[in-house]
């Protein structure tokens, strides 16, 4: 008797012991973040935030005062100076809660020439995101952000299992079509972007204290290259970029500067983010449901709504599936800035399949803004189309071409599925409920 007790009692100090032990276990891993970060399959995104690399902008433009800081803060008109303004100073008084720079912009074509020609000072490497870019200051002041060239005009992404569609580097080139394509759609949310070849060695390197960048270059043959630090899916020696002849082509994108060097954007989730598109989630016409029936001023007042609503026929037109947030004006006031597109590399990645799952909120929710449809319907008259327009517009770049040919008959055709999706919308709740102007009709939950 009195041995079966103590065996008994044995067994609950034995289990007591395990369970510690366990819950030990458990703490140390929750402890010990594990030492190499896998890149999860389903939700790439997740690694966004982080930062891999000591710089930033703060630290670049500690030293460096900048004059327009304060204009946009304090606004003040009477900062009239005796030097005529830059081009990237005229462009951001251009800046309004409408649009990011005038349909006007009498200063754009020397803004381009500036980005494409002006002499640099400094390169950093910039860090949000998962791609490997730079951060561009010239002697004149200014502040870009540039993207290496990674792959020829015709290495098109197949959106398959082999190239699966979180997997597909940035192209340099897209950014420089995404500013092209925006404005002939009258949009004016993509900012100014260009291409331009720089001496990798000495516009780039000797003007680098980037351990980022110095710390990962190799030779291949003669030439330079570079491994970059960013996430290891996508730097890679396999991904490696490299100079041709000591020349490395990029795109030079005008950044926005804001208070300090802090992000002018304030940053929304997509509900129709495609990585979870494409995870089946989000296909159901509910989802829009959902929001239209939340009866926020947000969606039926205002241009916010209608705003996202035309991102999404852009990033069909260029087949992007990674616009997993929006982005507004917090330079301004957010909750009554534009949609501002804002990264537009792993669009014009594939010009002969188009996806319709990129079209979801269009179809889901079956509002549109009245008279960017009308422009749309413009813009495929004869002598009016938009590929022919977008390829005359390419041609004024200083690394063209920018597209393949290829591309212009699908960003056609691609307009033409949209003017169909919002036919089929009319078919169904009225030209009354679908084109809009101000406010959008919810619907009753
Ligand atoms: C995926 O697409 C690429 C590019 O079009 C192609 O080379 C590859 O064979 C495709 N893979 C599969 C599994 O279909
Ligand atoms: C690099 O130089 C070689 C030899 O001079 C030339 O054949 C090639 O076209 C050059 N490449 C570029 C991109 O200029
Ligand atoms: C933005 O504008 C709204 C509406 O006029 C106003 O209520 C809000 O306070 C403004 N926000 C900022 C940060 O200025």
């Amino acid at each position: 008797m009195g041995n079966s007790v103590r065996m008994t009692l044995w067994g609950y100090l034995l289990v007591g012991v395990g369970i510690l032990f366990m819950g030990f276990l458990v703490c140390l891993t929750l402890y010990f973040p594990q030492k190499e970060k896998t890149f999860p399959n389903s939700l790439p995104f997740a690694v966004r935030q982080l930062t891999y690399s000591k710089g930033n902008e703060r630290s670049l433009s500690k030293s460096s005062q900048n004059v327009f800081e304060n204009r946009l803060q304090v606004d003040t008109p009477k900062v009239t100076t005796e030097r005529p303004l830059s081009p990237w100073e005229e462009f951001h008084k251009d800046l309004t809660l409408d649009e990011l720079y005038s349909e006007r912009a009498p200063y754009m074509s020397r803004l381009l020439h500036s980005l494409a020609t002006a002499p640099i000072s400094r390169v950093h490497v910039f860090s949000p995101g998962t791609q490997f870019k730079f951060l561009i200051k010239f002697e004149n002041g200014n502040f870009a952000i540039a993207k290496p060239m990674r792959l020829k005009r015709d290495a098109y992404w197949g959106y398959n299992k082999t190239h699966l569609s979180w997997k597909d580097p940035e192209r340099h080139t897209a950014e420089i079509a995404a500013f092209h394509l925006d404005r002939i759609l009258g949009f004016r949310r993509v900012a100014p972007c260009v291409g331009r070849k720089v001496d990798l060695l000495n516009e780039f390197l000797l003007k680098s204290q980037d351990d980022g960048l110095l710390d990962t270059l190799e030779w291949r043959g003669d030439d330079i290259c570079f491994v970059g630090d960013c996430p290891a899916v996508f730097c890679n020696k396999d991904r490696i970029i490299c100079a041709e002849n000591g020349t490395l082509e990029i795109s030079v994108c005008q950044k926005l500067r804001w208070k300090n060097g802090r992000s002018p954007f304030h940053e929304e989730a997509n509900p129709w983010d495609h990585y979870v598109v494409h995870n089946g989630l989000k296909f159901m016409s509910i989802l829009c449901r959902k929001y239209l029936s939340l009866q926020m001023p947000k969606i039926s007042h205002g241009r916010f709504f209608l705003d996202v609503m035309e991102m999404t026929m852009f990033d069909y037109l260029i087949r992007n599936y990674d616009r997993h947030h929006y982005s507004l004006m917090r330079a301004i006031n957010y909750t009554l800035s534009f949609v501002v597109l804002v990264d537009n590399g792993k669009g014009f990645g594939n010009p002969f399949e188009d996806d319709r799952k990129c079209m979801a909120a269009i179809y889901q929710c079956c509002r549109f803004r009245k008279s960017t449809f009308e422009r749309m319907l413009d813009l495929t008259k004869e002598g009016n189309k938009l590929g022919d327009l977008m390829r005359k517009s390419l041609l004024e770049d200083p690394v063209a071409p920018i597209l393949t040919e290829e591309f212009f008959p699908a960003l056609d055709r691609r307009l033409a599925h949209f003017i169909q999706e919002i036919h089929k919308c009319i078919d169904i709740h009225g030209q009354d409920t679908v084109l809009v102007d101000k406010y959008v009709k919810v619907v009753e939950s």
